[in-house]
Formats: C-alpha cells, sequence, structure tokens
C-alpha cells in the first residue's frame, strides 16, 4: 500500500513542481520580456486544472505517510527527532503555499496588467522555490540530516 501512496505523491511532485518550473523559467521570462500577460494566463488556466488536484494528492498522500510514520500526531511539532523536523517543515511550506496563493488569486491576478507583471513575478517565483524545498524536503525523509 504505501507504494502505491508514495507512486501517487512522486507523480504529484512532477506535475506540482515541474509545471512550477517551466511556469517560472520558461513562460514567466518570455511575459516579462513581451510586457505581455495573456502567454502568462494561457498557461495558468490549463495548468490550474491539472496542478490543483495535483496539490490535493499531495497534501492527502502526504498527510497518509506522515501519519505511518508518526502515528502520534502532537509527535509531529515536538521538533525534537529528524521527522518530525521533517513533517513539521512539510506543514509549513504548505502553509506558506497557500498564503501567496491566496495573496496571488485574490490580490494580484485580478489587477494583472503589463505593470503589475514585475510583482507578480515574486508571487511566481516564490510558490516554486517552495515547490522545489517541498521535493528536497521529501527526499531527507529517507537520507536524514547527516
Ligand atoms: C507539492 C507538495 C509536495 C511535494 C512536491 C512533495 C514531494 C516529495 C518528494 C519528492 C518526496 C521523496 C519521496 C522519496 O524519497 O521516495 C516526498 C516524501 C514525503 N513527503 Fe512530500 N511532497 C509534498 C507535500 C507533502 C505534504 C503536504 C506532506 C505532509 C506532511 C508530505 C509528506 C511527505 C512524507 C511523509 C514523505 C516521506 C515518504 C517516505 O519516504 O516514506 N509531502 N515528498
Amino acid at each position: 500500500m504505501l507504494n502505491y501512496i508514495l507512486i501517487a505523491h512522486l507523480l504529484g511532485a512532477t506535475i506540482w513542481t515541474g509545471g512550477h518550473l517551466i511556469l517560472a523559467l520558461v513562460i514567466l521570462p518570455k511575459a516579462l520580456a513581451s510586457r505581455n500577460v495573456e502567454v502568462l494566463l494561457q498557461f495558468e488556466e490549463p495548468f490550474e486544472k491539472i496542478g490543483m488536484p495535483a496539490l490535493g494528492i499531495q497534501i492527502i498522500t502526504g498527510l497518509w505517510m506522515a501519519y505511518q510514520l508518526l502515528p502520534n500526531i502532537s509527535m509531529w511539532f515536538t521538533l525534537d527527532n529528524d521527522l518530525s523536523v521533517l513533517i513539521s517543515l512539510k506543514l509549513l511550506l504548505l502553509l506558506l503555499t497557500f498564503l501567496v496563493a491566496l495573496h496571488a488569486r485574490f490580490y494580484m491576478i485580478p489587477k494583472l496588467s503589463a505593470d503589475t507583471l514585475k510583482a507578480f513575478s515574486v508571487n511566481i517565483t516564490l510558490v516554486t522555490s517552495f515547490s522545489v524545498a517541498f521535493v528536497i524536503v521529501g527526499t531527507l525523509f529517507r537520507t536524514g540530516f547527516g
């Protein structure tokens, strides 16, 4: 069972992190160079359809695996062992991702224009950096910090 959950978690990671890397490294520079927000929206709208379910799968499978590793949820936040630190880091990244996404959705996107594109690129860079951090923290569950 754990193997299927891990496969789902890794597939979700390829979509979420891979999609954001394409957005940040390929689409965003194009949009900034041409000052054209349409380039961004044309990528974001279809990506959201697969990206949001992928993030949902990450959360469900991630919480499931965390529960298998540490079945006592209050131990997730004691920060006195590697597993607790890593689970807390994943949940902190999730919180930061939500905060930046909410800011983008309700504050930046409604007034997105060539003039606000630069400010919006900070949002994209942040969510992409968090998505890469999710993967790096994920690999540490196996290797530990040492
Ligand atoms: C977009 C979000 C996420 C991405 C991209 C991501 C990515 C990854 C990756 C690449 C691994 C490495 C798997 C391996 O070493 O074989 C991993 C492991 C793990 N992730 Fe995530 N993750 C995300 C969200 C979460 C969340 C929200 C949790 C909840 C606490 C979580 C919990 C875990 C756990 C417990 C493992 C260790 C699995 C194991 O090695 O047995 N992840 N993650």
